[in-house]
């Protein structure tokens, strides 16, 4: 098991498509104990695959920091059956440092996927359980927070990011200049 380095906007990885997970075999219990591992390390409450790397559709989530009734779980190529109800709700991303805002989320929500141990399972709630289930799946279809802001909020968020990185670069030429 390992912590592994979170993938950051705009890496091309969170953009993408994941795919469908074929065979449970080892290499995909590695890889959610890896990604339970990371999501922890990073004090967060959820993680897709892709966010490590791994353009498969793989999410963990662990809820009860906010809402004690539900535990920890990982689920290989979870699929929205129902959803209903309208709500906008705060929330920020791993892979979208500093970047806490409303996004607009369905109340209630049912996913059906499949258990590590490779048996069907499905999920049903609303809070919290149910925004984090969107957002993760939201990761698996290439889609992040950001794409679910407004265009001026995207905006002054990529060019915060921006202004960020060119005093980065400021600051390493000063210091190869003593
Ligand atoms: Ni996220």
């Amino acid at each position: 098991m390992a912590v592994l380095e979170i993938l950051k906007y705009p890496h091309p990885t969170l953009k993408k498509r994941s795919k469908e997970v074929e065979r449970i075999d080892g290499g995909i219990k590695r890889l959610i104990h890896d990604m339970t591992e990371t999501m922890y390390g990073a004090n967060g409450i959820g993680l897709a695959a892709c966010q490590i790397g791994v353009p498969q559709r793989v999410i963990v989530l662990d809820v009860s920091a906010i809402d004690p009734q539900h535990s920890f779980f990982a689920m290989i190529n979870p699929e929205i059956i129902s959803q209903e109800g309208e709500i906008d709700h705060e929330e920020g991303c791993l892979s979208v440092p500093d970047c806490f805002d409303k996004v607009k989320r369905k109340e209630k929500i049912c996913v059906r996927g499949i258990s590590p141990e490779g048996k069907e399972m499905e999920i049903a709630g609303e809070g919290i359980l149910a925004f984090a289930l969107q957002h993760e799946i939201d990761h698996l279809n290439g889609i992040l927070i950001l794409d679910r802001l407004s265009y001026l909020k995207r905006e002054i968020y990529r060019n915060k990011l921006k202004k960020e990185k060119r005093s980065v670069r400021l600051d390493s030429e000063k210091e190869e200049k003593p």
